[in-house]
């Protein structure tokens, strides 16, 4: 998730581009950079760090040009660095690019490019764009965009500079936000309305397929063809703190509804049509059918989205997986050989025990698999593999979107060992991609039903104790939903593996505790209905997430949220949904600070 702005008009551009970076900031912060038009040359400044880097280096030199195209970076493809900022350039230095998203297919084009002559500078994927231009470009600038678009697969929104016609930029969108805002003999472009909100207030927000050609004077929407097409114009409310959450209250609750795009992101050139392809995985398919066993190590909601892991990759890869803390690995002596293969989940990548543990399992020699949110992190420097979530920036302290892209990543590598080690047969693997490609609309349906979820969550935020039961994976669920619900509402919740419950804790159901009971997997659905039995003869308050078209469990529950039904392997990404709406609502009925939750820290690199 990286930030854009651009601007066109009577202003010089190069302080609204930096004051609008400022603004986004919160989309990313590896690096930045502008470009602009000068004495008919692009010309760039950009550097790896914030903004106040760029804005240091361009302070003084009070640069005329009223065009100029920013962008903010959280850094995907490529380590960040001056090299690998935007805005890129082509060969002849006529062409600039600022891109938030991801070409998927950029190999192949920076191949053929290659073979033409082209010479990259950075390791981008946004770098085939200028050069594809660079190659296309005969007098028309709009045209050489349209026809260096159609040949893009992927996710982005684009903000499009050219020295040999500087008096228009061009924007094409799709899958990455982008709003076109509207001026007085002057325009904008940007990610969100943040950036320009000191400018104006009146935007169109811009369709997947929509391209904009925007000038001082005015803005001209086209689809893909160039045909014209109509967009209202929406006058934006908000003030400047709502503006920076997308209009929603929280950034909790922005990150749970990016969900489907994050999910979308991660999967993007990873599931191809019938197998999974993890760049930069370069285990041998010797090594991995030889591997004897895996260690997770995680902290938190990381090692919740191991514990998910675990089931999965045993059913898919049948290869016996351990999950550690992170945090108690290296202190329990932990029977790892150098032939086993660790796998370190972290969204900061900093975290100091996560860290440690990884320490540990390189000194014992084994091979480091990486599942992290953050390119050039500490993980994902010391790792020998590493699978990135696009999961784009996780601002508030409770993880939703990571864990679900950890999920996510974790289900594509089981899926890419067991088709390598021949443990799931075609049709399985068939069901896998259909159900995993399914997800990101899935989610979108739970999170048009937030609204029952708060009328469940102002029922129960008033209680002291709540517990979280389910069964094989939606035990993985019920941990992570419980965690969220503690660490933002300070409600005491607890998770046990349903069966547990006669063992102990079913002492602490009386009248009106509320038990959510997840009970989403078939296999052992009639024995998580007796469980839901036994905290009902208890009269606890039994709020059961199931999959549409499970009537039966209406007859048990007290309250049901029903959730489209997937296959087991990717069950923990919906079923988690629910139970982050439910945290938090409940936070917000209590008056708790949902971004900041007291004594936590959204990286903790300290042991
Ligand atoms: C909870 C949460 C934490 C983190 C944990 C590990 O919502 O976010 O439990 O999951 O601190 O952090 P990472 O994944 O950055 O290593």
């Amino acid at each position: 998730m990286c930030g854009i702005v651009s601007y066109i008009g009577h202003r010089k551009a190069v302080p609204v581009l930096i004051e609008g970076l400022e603004k986004l900031e919160y989309r990313g912060y590896d690096s930045a950079g502008i470009a602009t038009v000068l004495d008919g040359r692009i010309w760039c400044e950009k550097a790896v760090g914030r903004i106040s880097v760029v804005a240091g280096r361009v302070e003084g030199k009070n640069i005329p040009s009223a065009v100029g195209i920013g962008h903010i970076r959280w850094a995907t493809h490529g380590r960040p660095s001056d090299i690998n900022s935007h805005p890129h350039t082509d060969c002849s230095g006529r062409f600039a690019v600022a891109h938030n998203g991801i070409i998927e297919n950029f190999a192949e084009l920076k191949a053929e490019l290659q073979e033409k002559g082209h010479e990259f500078k950075s390791q981008t994927d946004t770098e085939v764009l200028p050069h594809l231009l660079e190659e296309l470009y005969q007098g028309d600038l709009v045209g050489a965009v349209r026809q260096a678009v159609a040949r893009l697969e992927g996710s982005y929104a684009l903000a499009i500079l050219s020295s040999e016609e500087p008096d228009k930029i061009v924007a094409v969108r799709k899958d990455s936000p982008l709003v076109v805002g509207l001026g007085q003999g002057e325009n904008f472009l940007a990610s969100d309305v943040t950036a320009i909100l000191e400018y104006t207030r009146d935007v169109y927000i811009l369709e997947n397929g929509d391209m904009a050609v925007i000038t001082a004077d005015g803005v001209q929407l086209t689809d893909r063809e160039g045909l014209p097409i109509q967009r209202e114009i929406f006058h934006v409310e908000w003030d400047p703190v709502r503006a920076e959450k997308g209009g929603y209250d929280h950034f909790m609750l922005k990150e749970i509804h990016e969900q489907p795009r994050a999910l979308c992101d991660t999967m993007a050139g990873r599931l191809k049509t019938d197998h999974v392809e993890l760049a930069e995985v370069s285990i041998s398919p010797e090594t991995i059918k030889a591997l004897p066993k895996i260690f997770i190590v995680a902290c938190g909601t990381s090692y919740h989205a191991g514990m998910v892991g675990k089931y999965v990759i045993e059913k898919l890869a049948r290869i016996p997986v351990e999950v550690d803390f992170a945090s108690e690995f290296r202190y329990r002596d932990p029977m790892l050989k150098p032939e086993d293969l660790v796998i370190v989940i972290s969204q900061s990548g900093e975290t100091a025990d996560t860290m440690a543990a990884l320490r540990e399992a390189k000194r014992v020699g084994s091979r480091i698999l990486a599942i992290t949110n953050v390119v050039g992190s500490s993980v994902a420097r010391e790792a020998d593999d590493i699978i990135y979530t696009w999961a784009g920036p996780e601002i508030s302290v409770a993880s939703t979107k990571a864990y679900t892209t950890q999920v996510l990543s974790l289900v594509m590598l089981a899926l890419y060992f067991g088709q390598v080690r021949g443990t799931i047969n075609h049709e399985e693997a068939e069901e896998l991609f259909t159900a995993l490609r399914l997800l990101p609309e899935q989610v979108e349906t739970i999170l048009e039903q937030a609204t029952a979820i708060k009328t469940i969550a102002d029922k129960i935020a008033q209680n002291e104790h709540v517990f979280f039961i389910g069964r094989s994976i939606d035990h993985g669920a019920a941990l992570e939903g419980a965690l969220k619900l503690k660490e933002i509402s300070y409600l005491h919740a607890e998770a046990y593996a349903a069966g547990e419950l006669k063992h102990g804790p079913l002492a602490l159901i009386t009248n009106g505790v509320p038990v959510i009971a997840l009970a989403t997997q078939d296999d052992v659905y009639d024995k998580m209905l007796s469980n839901i039995q036994e905290v009902k003869a208890r009269e606890g308050y039994v709020i059961a997430v199931a999959n549409e078209g499970n009537e039966d469990v209406a007859n048990f529950a007290d309250e049901v949220f029903y959730i489209p039904r997937t296959v087991k392997a990717a069950s923990a990404i919906l079923t988690v949904i629910p139970l982050q709406f439910l945290a938090y609502y409940v936070s917000l009925a209590r008056g708790c600070d949902v971004d900041k939750p007291r004594n936590l820290a959204k990286s903790v690199t300290v042991e």
